[in-house]
């Protein structure tokens, strides 16, 4: 197969895009998906202080080289869970990326902040995973806020958001579905969020580290067995198999058509927002989830 732009040999086949490509071709094509997200959404400009969530996993780490080569000022954030025998290692590898490319990283130890996950897990009974995304969103927050950040990116692609379009389908689920977007403003004392890479397949961005050179770690949370949903990723790529592009068809169809559609029907009312007594973060009333979590963490067994 030849490729698409320069007809060299290609490399790396895409039915989705009805193309092919030799890796520097690729990392072009890779570049003008996650341009024309910013672009399309207005995420940010090259005057921004932009924060990229790093997990250590292979999107937000291509996400984040990528924005870099793109000459965007970005600072990397690494939340360490501080669960045994695997946050080190996801640490290291997000450290080393980070020196590798001579960018800044922000590192907040869950366990300094009083949320070990693992205690987090021992204590409070409520599904961990939860719990733990809950946790994470509001220190990516809190960094961002308190650091002057003016945007906030985390590396979610085309399959998390295909996913979860269709598990809030699935459930209709009217309030989910008018608030999901690549890019949500800021709001009520939060900080604006993006995901430039929603464009982008998990296939897309693993070939751009695989390409690039980028060592990122494939191990999974030892905490998340069963917290995935297998029949409906199979369904989903069996779709896209059949059907190639169907999936960003899907999502673009639904932020065109039927978002503001669920928006519209939607109470925007919600409900007021008002800063947490204990951290001064914004919550529905009193002290925040955060702040409740940690007083039962620290109290004695
Ligand atoms: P996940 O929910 O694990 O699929 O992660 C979605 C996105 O959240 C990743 O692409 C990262 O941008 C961000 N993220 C997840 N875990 C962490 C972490 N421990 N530290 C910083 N960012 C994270
Ligand atoms: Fe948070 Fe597994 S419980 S990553
Ligand atoms: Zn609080």
């Amino acid at each position: 197969m030849k490729c698409s732009r320069c007809k060299s040999l290609a490399q790396v086949a895409l039915p989705s895009h009805h193309a092919g490509f030799c890796p520097d071709c690729f990392n072009l094509f890779f570049s003008r998906q996650v341009e024309r997200a910013i672009r399309h959404f207005r995420m940010f400009t090259h005057k921004d202080k932009v924060l990229v969530a790093l997990s250590g996993g292979k999107d937000s780490l291509a996400l984040f080289r990528e924005l870099h080569m793109q000459g965007y000022d970005v600072t990397g954030l690494h939340i360490d869970l501080s669960i045994p025998n695997s946050s080190s290692h996801s640490r290291a590898v997000v450290e080393q990326f980070c020196e590798g490319l001579g960018a800044p990283l922000r590192v907040v130890n869950m366990a300094d902040e009083g949320l070990p996950i693992s205690e987090v897990k021992r204590k409070i009974n409520r599904p961990v995973c939860s719990v733990c995304g809950k946790v994470k969103r509001y220190y990516f927050n809190k960094v961002a806020l308190d650091e002057g950040f003016t945007a906030l990116c985390t590396g979610h692609n085309l399959d998390d958001e295909v996913g979860r379009l269709f598990s809030n389908t699935l459930r209709w689920d009217v309030s989910y579905l008018s608030d999901q977007s690549p890019a949500l403003p800021a709001e009520g004392g939060f900080a604006p969020k993006y995901r430039p890479l929603y464009r982008l397949s998990e296939f897309e961005t693993a070939a751009y580290c695989f390409l690039n050179g980028i060592e990122h770690s494939t191990a999974i949370c030892p905490y998340s067995a069963g917290a995935s949903f297998p029949v409906r990723k199979e369904l989903l790529n069996t779709l896209e198999e059949n059907s190639p592009g169907s999936k960003l068809q899907f999502y673009e169809g639904f932020l065109k058509t039927a978002k503001p559609l669920f928006e519209a029907a939607e109470e925007r009312d919600g409900y007021a927002v008002s800063p947490c007594t204990g951290c001064g973060y914004p919550t529905s009333a009193g002290l925040c989830n955060i702040c409740r979590m940690k007083e039962q963490v620290a109290a004695e067994d």
